[in-house]
């Protein structure tokens, strides 16, 4: 069997995940994490049985033995660097999104990659979601015909919203409507997007920062089919990082819905109410399994650096999300509809 030695930096909620599912993957033989929080870096050291715990990404990025690297590190806007090291350093990469703040270093990363022969995946973990996946089999199987018109409409609590804010300033097209516009261009491939616009709210975030509360993307596809996208970080305090998302696919011959609010488990407690265990984004370990899609994501780009596969959510990918919420972002400013150019 290929056994792989694989690094991830930034061992935080999400690396902690991914590091994980790392040290329980047969393909893997040695666990490598990069974590500048001490106490964080013992306890994922501890809890993984990692080979190596450093504070120094750059130990990770440069190692020799190193094949694979993942990056979940935070702020996002500090990450291309690692990126950059780590693929000229010769290391397949997986990238929680966006691949690098500006289109231009993602670009660059595209080109490492090309010229390396290497895997760059993107953190677009709802692909990896039964339920979206399923979605996505339907429509590129033809079965609801002629896709129509689609919706993704996501909220999480407050509490992640504070933390996303607290660290960046990237809009809620960029963070979390990001997902939804990956998704739902990954269902309608190969259309493509031709024209976006967005509108924000903020009423609760805006009165402390410049961040606002929501915000809906819709696009129009080369075949005029319409995507409708909202991202907002404002729901009350619930579970711990829960989200609820509604899908509606609608098409020439039928129609999907899909219920993502996470109500199938209802736990109430004299202590904290109704709560709705197993809602956050990236799924949790239940004691010895994983409720979520995470674990599997990871697996998978483990399995194709391992046996030399495609990954599902590419850079090049991606790059096109980028070039959506980007154009979200300005005519969210502008007020105006923004008609995309694609050099594709
Ligand atoms: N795919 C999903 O469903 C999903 C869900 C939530 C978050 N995310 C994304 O995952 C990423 C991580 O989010 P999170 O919530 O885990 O963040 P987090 O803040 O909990 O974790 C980040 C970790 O990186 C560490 N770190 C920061 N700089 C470092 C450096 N230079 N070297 C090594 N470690 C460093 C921090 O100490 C922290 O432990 C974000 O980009 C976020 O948007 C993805």
């Amino acid at each position: 069997m290929t056994r792989i030695n694989v690094g991830v930096i930034g061992a935080g909620w999400v690396g902690g995940i991914r590091a994980n599912a790392c040290a329980i993957n047969p393909l893997v033989d040695e666990l490598h994490i990069a974590e500048i929080d001490n106490a964080r870096a013992e306890a994922i050291g501890a809890e993984t049985g990692a080979a190596r715990v450093t504070a120094d990404w750059k130990v990770i990025a440069a190692s020799p033995q190193i094949d694979a690297v993942i990056v979940a590190s935070t702020p996002e806007s500090q990450r291309f660097p690692i990126v950059r090291a780590a693929l000229e350093a010769g290391k397949h990469v997986l990238v929680e999104k966006p691949v690098a703040p500006t289109p231009e270093e993602t670009d660059e990363a595209i080109a490492l990659c090309d010229v390396g022969d290497l895997k760059l995946a993107v953190g677009y973990t709802r692909r990896f979601d039964p339920k979206y996946a399923f979605i996505n089999k339907a429509i590129k199987a033809g079965e609801i015909g002629e896709p129509v018109t689609c919706l993704v409409s996501r909220n999480i609590t407050r509490e992640i919203g504070a933390k996303i804010k607290g660290r960046s300033r990237m809009s809620p097209a960029a963070m979390g409507g990001t997902h939804s516009i990956d998704f739902l261009l990954w269902c309608l491939q190969p259309r493509l997007p031709v024209k976006v616009y967005s509108q924000q709210s903020g009423k609760l975030f805006s009165r402390v920062s410049n961040t606002p509360d929501h915000q809906w993307i819709m696009v129009t596809m080369d075949d005029g089919t319409t995507i409708t996208a909202g991202s907002g970080w404002v729901l009350p305090l619930g579970y711990p990082q829960y989200s609820q998302s509604w899908i509606e696919i609608v098409g020439t011959n039928g129609a999907l819905t899909v219920d993502d609010t996470h109500r199938e488990i209802r736990l109430n407690t004299a202590a904290d109410g109704i709560r709705y265990p197993l809602s956050s984004m990236p799924g949790e370990p239940v004691d010895h399994v994983f409720a979520g899609a995470m674990v599997d994501e990871t697996n998978h780009f483990v399995s194709a650096v391992a046996f030399n596969r495609p990954v599902l959510a590419t850079a090049r990918e991606a790059r096109l999300v980028m070039d959506v919420t980007m154009a979200a972002d300005l005519s969210a400013i502008t007020g105006e509809p923004v008609d995309l150019i694609l050099d594709t």
